[in-house]
């Protein structure tokens, strides 16, 4: 059989037996399961006086047997059965004809079976209602053109928030929430005027709405008469904020924060928002120059210091407040299921972020967790010492500030159980190399834990020079010979009671190198065949793995350089490259044991790049370089060429040098023949009897020396040029601006 074929079928065996360990645990878990919520209630506002109508707050929860249900209301219970207005509709309870005053409240629901209990968070239940505006007459208002003044909505008894719109003279002609001039609050419900104007005269009605998710209600006000008496000249005035924000808002991450602002002047004020301390979110959108500025979906990052400024032609306002920004509680960390054996310990701990922060509490069945005896519960923690059958039950930590709470559910199960090997035995058959090692492990189920100790036929198994029994039940015998061959058995006992489990040691004959790699020394891009073979017990297969400088070689890509040959362990590589050299070691293995053996194959190739190449000593036609010799690769370096290059061509060439032939061991050399006033740059390269390396990195651009021309221009003309300047041109070289001050 391959070696993949058996790994495939060892792989087949292990899903196998997980599969019916999953089953079976499946199974003993389904037998029996804590009830775990799948619904939960949602706190709900609810139309207040609306007859016929029902509430239902809902409750499902799965578990096994199936949960029953109870509800509190602030904390106490819900008079099921008693009270024919409330019903139990599987786990939700519906509440009849609900009336404010009897039901609101926070309800929590309780999930119970056999297993434990468990709390639903709290929803509260309140009811929205918006009374009629008061009867009373409003007093008429005067204003003044070209003044701001504003109308008080007085907005009746109201839950929760309401929304205003004003509308003039008959409904429903509203003014817009904000036109420049007017501006409705959604704080106050007040309408303001930047600045009045003679035919604002009116009759004004506020109007507001409550919404609920079933239902809505709107009402207004009794008319707030306006008489704006005109003014042939209006005083011109700087704009003066009448509208302001709070100094603090506090504003939930996620969740949409509003700051008002608004200001009276003349000519009517514009309106601009910045941060003080950092960039405007850019969500803020074209809320920056309005009344309202909004910042949906708020981040930690958007906290800080906010100003609106009012301006016009006559000057401007600002104010200043701060958002902060805070976060309902949300886990980092939280417990899960547990099985834990009798008389052991428990450690649990939930963790959550948000602001402020968190404080967490423990539940056990539903009742508050406290330090005492066992049990020690600080913050996050919960530490349950020497674990008692009646511990088991269901968990929940809380963690809650102001802005939330959350919950989070665990059940423990302490188990106990005489030890039973059926679910993992000792291994049947366990081969072992002759002279190696091997482990072999006695992990019974049982709870609380077993004593363990082994035996081999009726002798029992103590610590030995090559024996060691470890307190957790594996045994290891060192240095193994023919005679250790035989029956290994585990025996484990609780209080509870005991059992045992039987496996065959079977000894080997270990696997050797009988021809091991020798060390090779090619030149690149020849192909090299580095030998390994081995011997090893007939009864299982051998296997062999290369490795260079300690990873792994793929041998399998036919592309690549490496290559098995034929059934042996030999490592063939073709086309052998400089970054191939190393240590290469070859592995035969077996499933009980390993051998290796180590060879070194050095590549020779032609020289790398040389190093630090400077150029010094700059003259007019020649400069001097220096550089440091690159890596040999094995073979001495025989010569350096120079190569150049001016701003008059982008090609490398050959340099003419002093000495002409540079020498393998020369690190400087001069470069002769250059042109003065002249862009250069340089590269070296280096040679061995395998050839020309890569080129060594260019120099920085040099340039030559200014000289006199070695011959005289010809061709010499001028003209134009400004009033202090003379153009001289002639042929062969560029054009010169000289100055004649
Ligand atoms: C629950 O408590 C709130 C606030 O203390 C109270 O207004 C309400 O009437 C209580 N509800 C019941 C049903 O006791
Ligand atoms: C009120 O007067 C202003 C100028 O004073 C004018 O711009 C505006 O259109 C007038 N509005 C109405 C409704 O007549
Ligand atoms: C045997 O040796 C192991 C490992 O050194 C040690 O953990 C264990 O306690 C020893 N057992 C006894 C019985 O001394
Ligand atoms: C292993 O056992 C053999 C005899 O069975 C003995 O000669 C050899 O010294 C032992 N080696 C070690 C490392 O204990
Ligand atoms: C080992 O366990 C088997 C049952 O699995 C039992 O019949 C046998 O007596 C046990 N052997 C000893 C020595 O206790
Ligand atoms: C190296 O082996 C390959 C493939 O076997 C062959 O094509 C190539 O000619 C060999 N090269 C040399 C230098 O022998």
């Amino acid at each position: 059989m391959r070696e993949d074929e058996r790994q495939a079928q060892h792989f087949l065996q292990i899903l196998h037996i997980s599969l019916l360990l999953s089953l079976s645990l499946s199974l003993s878990l389904s037998l029996s399961l804590g009830p775990v919520f799948e619904k939960q209630p949602s706190s709900l506002i609810y139309p207040e006086g609306l007859t016929e109508g029902k509430v239902t707050l809902s409750c499902q929860a799965r578990a096994n047997p199936a949960a029953s249900y109870r509800w509190l209301v602030n904390g106490t219970d819900v008079p099921l059965g008693m009270d024919v207005r409330y019903t139990l509709v599987a786990g939700s309870l519906v509440i009849s004809s609900p009336e404010g005053v009897k039901d609101t409240g926070s309800y929590q629901c309780l999930a119970i079976n056999r297993c434990g209990t468990i709390i639903s968070r709290a929803a509260v239940l309140k009811f929205g209602f918006l009374d009629d505006f008061s009867s009373d007459s409003r007093s008429p208002q005067t204003g003044y053109e070209g003044v701001g003044t504003f109308l008080a909505c007085q907005p009746p008894p109201h839950y929760p928030a309401l929304s205003y719109r004003w509308f003039l003279n008959e409904f429903p002609s509203f003014l817009k929430k904000f036109d420049g001039r007017f501006f409705v609050s959604q704080v106050t419900g007040n309408l303001y005027l930047a600045r009045a104007e003679p035919n604002d005269t009116g009759n004004y009605f506020c109007f507001t709405t409550v919404n609920l998710e079933i239902s809505s209600k709107s009402t207004f006000s009794r008319p707030n008469q306006l008489t704006v008496l005109p003014d042939a000249s209006p005083r011109k005035s700087a704009p003066s904020i009448k509208v302001r924000f709070p100094a603090e808002t506090y504003g939930l991450a996620g969740h949409t924060a509003q700051l008002e602002c608004f200001a009276y002047g003349n000519p009517v004020p514009k309106l601009r928002w910045r941060k003080v301390d950092g960039l405007m979110p850019s969500k803020a959108g074209s809320s920056v120059e309005g009344p309202t500025l909004t910042l949906p979906d708020l981040t930690f990052d958007e906290e800080g210091v906010y100003e609106c400024e009012a301006y016009n032609s006559e000057g401007s306002d600002t104010y200043q407040g701060r958002i902060n920004v805070q976060a309902q509680p949300e886990w980092l960390q939280v417990m899960s299921d547990s099985e834990v054996e009798i008389s052991s310990e428990l450690h649990w701990s939930c963790v959550a972020a948000g602001k402020p922060r968190p404080s967490v509490r423990w539940l056990r069945n539903g009742l508050p967790l406290s330090t005492q005896d066992r049990l020690e519960v600080n913050g996050p923690r919960l530490k349950i010492s020497n674990l008692a059958l009646e511990d088991s039950g269901m968990y929940q930590c809380v963690a809650e500030n102001k802005h939330g709470t959350v919950y989070s559910t665990a059940e423990l199960r302490v188990q106990v159980q005489a030890p039973d090997f059926r679910l993992n035995p000792v291994r049947k058959l366990i081969p072992a190399a002759r002279g190696g090692q091997v482990m072999i492990e006695c992990r019974p189920r049982a709870a609380p834990k077993p004593s363990l100790f082994w035996s081999r036929g009726t002798e029992l198994l103590t610590n030995s020079s090559r024996v060691t029994v470890s307190p957790d039940g594996v045994l290891w015998i060192h240095n193994i010979s023919r005679a250790d061959e035989g029956k290994y058995t585990c025996f484990a006992e609780n209080y509870l009671g005991k059992a045992n489990s039987t496996g065959h040691l079977s000894v080997r004959d270990a696997t050797k190198i009988t021809l091991a790699p020798s060390n090779a020394d090619i030149n690149q891009g020849e192909n090299v065949t580095l030998q390994c073979h081995a011997s090893h017990d007939p009864t299982m297969d051998l296997t062999f793995t290369w490795a260079l400088n300690g990873v792994l070689l793929d041998l399998e890509d036919s592309a690549g350089p490496f290559h098995r040959k034929e059934n042996i362990g030999d490592l063939l590589i073709v086309n052998t490259q400089l970054s191939q050299a190393g240590a290469y070691t070859c592995t035969a293995q077996t499933v009980v044991d390993s051998a290796a053996a180590s060879a070194k194959l050095v590549v020779r190739g032609p020289p790398g790049p040389p190093g630090g190449l400077l150029v010094k000593n700059v003259a007019e036609t020649s400069v001097e370089l220096r550089w440091s010799r690159g890596y040999d690769n094995h073979s001495p370096i025989g010569r350096y060429v120079v190569m150049g290059r001016s701003s008059l061509s982008s090609e490398w060439r050959k340099m003419r040098t002093d000495p002409v032939n540079i020498e393998g061991n020369a690190e400087s050399a001069r470069v002769m023949g250059l042109m003065p006033w002249m862009d250069y740059e340089f590269q070296v390269i280096a040679s061995n009897i395998l050839g020309s390396g890569e080129p060594s990195t260019p120099s920085h651009i040099i340039r030559t020396q200014q000289a006199a021309p070695t011959v005289a221009p010809s061709g010499l003309g001028g003209g134009g040029g400004d009033r202090s300047e003379l153009i001289v041109t002639w042929t062969v070289r560029e054009t010169l601006t000289v100055c004649v001050c």
